[in-house]
Protein backbone atom coordinates (compact mmCIF):
# COMPACT_ATOMS: atom_id res chain seq x y z
CA UNK A 1 0.00 0.00 0.00
CA UNK A 2 1.38 3.32 -0.84
CA UNK A 3 1.39 6.16 1.12
CA UNK A 4 -1.94 8.38 0.47
CA UNK A 5 0.52 11.17 -0.07
CA UNK A 6 2.55 10.10 -2.51
CA UNK A 7 1.80 11.51 -6.54
CA UNK A 8 0.07 8.94 -8.51
CA UNK A 9 1.63 8.71 -12.20
CA UNK A 10 -1.13 7.11 -14.71
CA UNK A 11 0.73 6.57 -18.18
CA UNK A 12 -1.33 7.42 -20.99
CA UNK A 13 -0.85 4.93 -23.73
CA UNK A 14 -2.00 7.16 -26.29
CA UNK A 15 1.71 7.33 -26.84
CA UNK A 16 2.44 4.07 -26.61
CA UNK A 17 3.48 1.88 -29.65
CA UNK A 18 0.92 -0.22 -30.12
CA UNK A 19 2.96 -3.20 -31.87
CA UNK A 20 4.35 -4.17 -28.43
CA UNK A 21 1.40 -2.64 -26.17
CA UNK A 22 1.42 -5.19 -23.29
CA UNK A 23 5.32 -4.84 -23.31
CA UNK A 24 5.23 -1.29 -22.59
CA UNK A 25 2.30 -1.26 -20.44
CA UNK A 26 4.07 -4.49 -17.91
CA UNK A 27 7.44 -1.84 -18.02
CA UNK A 28 5.28 0.90 -17.10
CA UNK A 29 4.01 -1.08 -14.39
CA UNK A 30 7.41 -2.51 -13.20
CA UNK A 31 8.67 0.77 -13.00
CA UNK A 32 6.52 2.08 -10.31
CA UNK A 33 2.93 3.66 -12.62
CA UNK A 34 -0.03 3.44 -10.09
CA UNK A 35 -2.58 3.02 -13.12
CA UNK A 36 -2.83 3.25 -16.61
CA UNK A 37 -5.29 5.54 -18.27
CA UNK A 38 -6.87 5.04 -21.65
CA UNK A 39 -7.80 7.71 -23.68
CA UNK A 40 -10.97 6.86 -26.17
CA UNK A 41 -11.70 9.21 -28.98
CA UNK A 42 -14.69 9.12 -31.02
CA UNK A 43 -13.68 11.72 -33.88
CA UNK A 44 -17.20 13.66 -32.93
CA UNK A 45 -16.40 14.66 -29.38
CA UNK A 46 -12.96 15.55 -30.18
CA UNK A 47 -11.00 15.36 -33.43
CA UNK A 48 -9.51 12.13 -33.34
CA UNK A 49 -10.09 8.59 -33.31
CA UNK A 50 -8.52 6.50 -31.06
CA UNK A 51 -9.32 3.15 -29.64
CA UNK A 52 -12.31 0.89 -27.84
CA UNK A 53 -13.10 -1.89 -25.89
CA UNK A 54 -10.95 -4.22 -27.00
CA UNK A 55 -7.73 -2.49 -26.06
CA UNK A 56 -8.84 -2.69 -22.28
CA UNK A 57 -9.56 -6.39 -22.81
CA UNK A 58 -6.31 -6.95 -24.12
CA UNK A 59 -4.64 -5.01 -21.48
CA UNK A 60 -6.49 -6.56 -18.79
CA UNK A 61 -4.46 -9.76 -19.26
CA UNK A 62 -1.50 -8.35 -18.93
CA UNK A 63 -1.33 -5.80 -16.02
CA UNK A 64 -2.55 -5.73 -12.60
CA UNK A 65 -3.09 -2.22 -12.22
CA UNK A 66 -6.21 -0.37 -12.23
CA UNK A 67 -7.58 0.97 -16.15
CA UNK A 68 -9.22 4.07 -15.83
CA UNK A 69 -10.81 4.79 -18.54
CA UNK A 70 -10.94 8.29 -20.11
CA UNK A 71 -14.07 8.90 -22.20
CA UNK A 72 -13.90 11.59 -24.92
CA UNK A 73 -16.98 10.75 -26.90
CA UNK A 74 -20.47 12.09 -27.23
CA UNK A 75 -22.47 9.70 -25.77
CA UNK A 76 -20.49 7.65 -22.47
CA UNK A 77 -23.39 6.13 -21.44
CA UNK A 78 -23.60 4.22 -24.49
CA UNK A 79 -20.15 2.48 -23.70
CA UNK A 80 -19.89 1.77 -20.04
CA UNK A 81 -21.39 -1.29 -19.74
CA UNK A 82 -19.08 -3.06 -22.69
CA UNK A 83 -16.13 -1.38 -21.16
CA UNK A 84 -17.06 -2.63 -17.67
CA UNK A 85 -17.62 -5.80 -19.41
CA UNK A 86 -14.10 -6.13 -20.48
CA UNK A 87 -12.77 -5.28 -16.95
CA UNK A 88 -12.54 -1.36 -16.74
CA UNK A 89 -11.46 0.00 -13.17
CA UNK A 90 -13.13 3.45 -13.48
CA UNK A 91 -14.58 6.14 -15.99
CA UNK A 92 -13.69 9.99 -16.31
CA UNK A 93 -16.13 11.85 -18.42
CA UNK A 94 -16.33 14.78 -19.49
CA UNK A 95 -18.32 17.89 -18.31
CA UNK A 96 -18.16 19.54 -21.43
CA UNK A 97 -21.74 18.58 -23.49
CA UNK A 98 -23.02 15.84 -21.03
CA UNK A 99 -26.84 17.36 -20.67
CA UNK A 100 -27.82 14.23 -18.13
CA UNK A 101 -24.21 14.25 -15.67
CA UNK A 102 -25.50 13.47 -12.47
CA UNK A 103 -27.08 9.76 -14.63
CA UNK A 104 -24.12 9.13 -16.37
CA UNK A 105 -22.16 9.44 -12.82
CA UNK A 106 -24.90 7.41 -11.29
CA UNK A 107 -24.59 4.59 -13.91
CA UNK A 108 -21.20 4.38 -13.22
CA UNK A 109 -21.52 4.01 -9.90
CA UNK A 110 -24.45 1.60 -9.70
CA UNK A 111 -21.59 -0.78 -12.17
CA UNK A 112 -19.79 -0.38 -8.97
CA UNK A 113 -16.64 1.28 -10.96
CA UNK A 114 -14.65 4.78 -9.62
CA UNK A 115 -15.93 8.02 -11.07
CA UNK A 116 -14.41 11.30 -12.31
CA UNK A 117 -15.24 14.03 -14.44
CA UNK A 118 -13.49 15.76 -16.44
CA UNK A 119 -13.22 19.85 -17.48
CA UNK A 120 -11.44 21.64 -20.24
CA UNK A 121 -9.16 24.02 -19.71
CA UNK A 122 -11.79 26.50 -20.77
CA UNK A 123 -14.52 25.51 -18.23
CA UNK A 124 -14.53 27.34 -14.81
CA UNK A 125 -13.57 25.31 -12.00
CA UNK A 126 -17.18 26.07 -11.12
CA UNK A 127 -18.58 23.73 -13.18
CA UNK A 128 -17.89 20.72 -10.73
CA UNK A 129 -19.23 22.47 -7.78
CA UNK A 130 -22.73 20.47 -8.18
CA UNK A 131 -20.94 17.28 -9.01
CA UNK A 132 -18.19 17.19 -7.00
CA UNK A 133 -19.49 15.45 -3.65
CA UNK A 134 -20.38 12.39 -6.26
CA UNK A 135 -17.32 12.02 -7.32
CA UNK A 136 -13.86 9.91 -6.31
CA UNK A 137 -11.84 11.71 -8.95
CA UNK A 138 -11.46 15.32 -10.96
CA UNK A 139 -9.45 15.65 -13.75
CA UNK A 140 -8.36 18.91 -14.76
CA UNK A 141 -7.65 19.34 -18.39
CA UNK A 142 -3.92 21.14 -19.44
CA UNK A 143 -4.51 20.89 -23.15
CA UNK A 144 -7.52 20.88 -25.36
CA UNK A 145 -8.43 16.72 -25.23
CA UNK A 146 -7.83 14.66 -28.44
CA UNK A 147 -3.84 14.55 -29.48
CA UNK A 148 -1.09 13.82 -27.21
CA UNK A 149 2.13 15.57 -27.36
CA UNK A 150 0.91 19.13 -27.12
CA UNK A 151 1.64 21.99 -25.00
CA UNK A 152 0.73 22.35 -20.95
CA UNK A 153 -1.17 25.14 -20.81
CA UNK A 154 -0.07 27.50 -17.69
CA UNK A 155 -3.10 29.00 -17.20
CA UNK A 156 -4.79 26.52 -15.43
CA UNK A 157 -2.79 26.41 -12.80
CA UNK A 158 -4.69 28.38 -10.89
CA UNK A 159 -7.46 26.65 -11.37
CA UNK A 160 -6.13 23.27 -10.13
CA UNK A 161 -5.44 25.26 -6.68
CA UNK A 162 -9.33 26.18 -7.11
CA UNK A 163 -10.15 22.43 -7.48
CA UNK A 164 -8.23 21.11 -5.06
CA UNK A 165 -9.35 23.32 -2.72
CA UNK A 166 -13.19 22.45 -3.91
CA UNK A 167 -12.69 19.11 -3.42
CA UNK A 168 -10.76 19.56 0.15
CA UNK A 169 -14.13 21.41 1.30
CA UNK A 170 -16.65 19.16 -0.64
CA UNK A 171 -15.19 15.81 -0.78
CA UNK A 172 -11.67 14.96 0.08
CA UNK A 173 -11.37 11.80 -0.67
CA UNK A 174 -11.44 12.84 -3.83
CA UNK A 175 -8.67 12.58 -6.23
CA UNK A 176 -6.94 15.59 -8.42
CA UNK A 177 -6.10 14.59 -11.25
CA UNK A 178 -4.16 16.47 -14.20
CA UNK A 179 -3.76 15.42 -18.14
CA UNK A 180 -2.27 17.07 -20.88
CA UNK A 181 1.83 17.87 -21.22
CA UNK A 182 2.51 16.44 -18.24
CA UNK A 183 6.61 16.16 -18.41
CA UNK A 184 9.39 16.18 -15.14
CA UNK A 185 8.85 20.40 -15.99
CA UNK A 186 5.43 20.71 -16.18
CA UNK A 187 4.91 17.68 -12.60
CA UNK A 188 6.31 19.66 -9.90
CA UNK A 189 4.03 23.28 -10.61
CA UNK A 190 0.45 20.99 -10.72
CA UNK A 191 1.12 19.19 -7.74
CA UNK A 192 2.57 22.11 -5.67
CA UNK A 193 -0.95 23.29 -7.25
CA UNK A 194 -2.71 20.47 -5.59
CA UNK A 195 -2.74 17.42 -7.71
CA UNK A 196 -2.80 13.56 -6.67
CA UNK A 197 -2.77 12.08 -9.75
CA UNK A 198 -0.56 12.97 -13.32
CA UNK A 199 -1.65 11.50 -16.52
CA UNK A 200 1.65 11.11 -18.92
CA UNK A 201 1.75 10.06 -22.46
CA UNK A 202 4.13 11.38 -24.46
CA UNK A 203 6.77 12.11 -21.77
CA UNK A 204 6.33 8.49 -20.70
CA UNK A 205 6.13 6.40 -23.76
CA UNK A 206 7.44 8.83 -25.93
CA UNK A 207 10.90 8.97 -24.54
CA UNK A 208 14.11 8.28 -26.37
CA UNK A 209 16.00 6.54 -23.15
CA UNK A 210 12.67 4.43 -22.48
CA UNK A 211 9.73 3.54 -20.20
CA UNK A 212 11.83 2.91 -17.00
CA UNK A 213 13.97 5.39 -17.38
CA UNK A 214 10.83 8.21 -17.93
CA UNK A 215 8.97 7.17 -15.19
CA UNK A 216 11.75 7.64 -13.14
CA UNK A 217 12.20 11.35 -14.28
CA UNK A 218 8.91 11.98 -13.57
CA UNK A 219 8.86 10.32 -10.21
CA UNK A 220 11.89 12.00 -9.15
CA UNK A 221 10.99 15.51 -10.47
CA UNK A 222 8.00 15.24 -7.39
CA UNK A 223 9.59 13.76 -5.54
CA UNK A 224 9.62 15.91 -1.96
CA UNK A 225 7.19 18.47 -3.91
CA UNK A 226 4.27 19.57 -1.54
CA UNK A 227 1.18 21.11 -2.35
CA UNK A 228 1.26 24.88 -1.15
CA UNK A 229 -0.83 26.73 -3.27
CA UNK A 230 -3.80 27.18 -1.09
CA UNK A 231 -4.29 29.96 1.42
CA UNK A 232 -6.36 29.91 4.67
CA UNK A 233 -7.83 27.39 6.76
CA UNK A 234 -7.67 24.54 3.48
CA UNK A 235 -4.15 24.74 3.86
CA UNK A 236 -3.44 23.72 7.30
CA UNK A 237 -6.32 20.43 6.94
CA UNK A 238 -3.86 19.13 4.49
CA UNK A 239 -3.24 15.48 4.80
CA UNK A 240 -2.78 13.52 1.53
C1 LIG B 1 -5.46 14.16 -24.47
C2 LIG B 1 -5.51 12.91 -23.63
C3 LIG B 1 -4.30 12.70 -22.82
C4 LIG B 1 -3.06 12.48 -23.63
C5 LIG B 1 -1.92 13.10 -22.89
O1 LIG B 1 -6.65 14.33 -25.11
O2 LIG B 1 -6.63 12.94 -22.78
O3 LIG B 1 -4.48 11.67 -21.86
O4 LIG B 1 -2.77 11.12 -23.85
O5 LIG B 1 -0.82 13.06 -23.68
P1 LIG B 1 0.48 13.91 -23.34
O6 LIG B 1 0.94 13.46 -21.99
O7 LIG B 1 1.42 13.55 -24.44
O8 LIG B 1 0.08 15.34 -23.35
ZN1 LIG C 1 -6.66 11.46 -21.12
Amino acid sequence: MSDPGTVRIAPSILAADFACLGLQVAEAERAGADRIHVDVMDGHFVPNLSMGAAIVQSLRRVTRLPLEVHLMITSPDFFLDEFTQVGSDSFLVHWEGNNNLHRTVQRIRALGKNVGVAINPATPSAALEEIVQDLDQVLVMTVDPGFGHQQFIRMVLPKIARVRELVERRTPGCAVEVDGGIDATTAPAVVRAGATVLVAGSSIFGDAEGVTAAMKRLRTAVDGTQFTELAGPTASQRSR
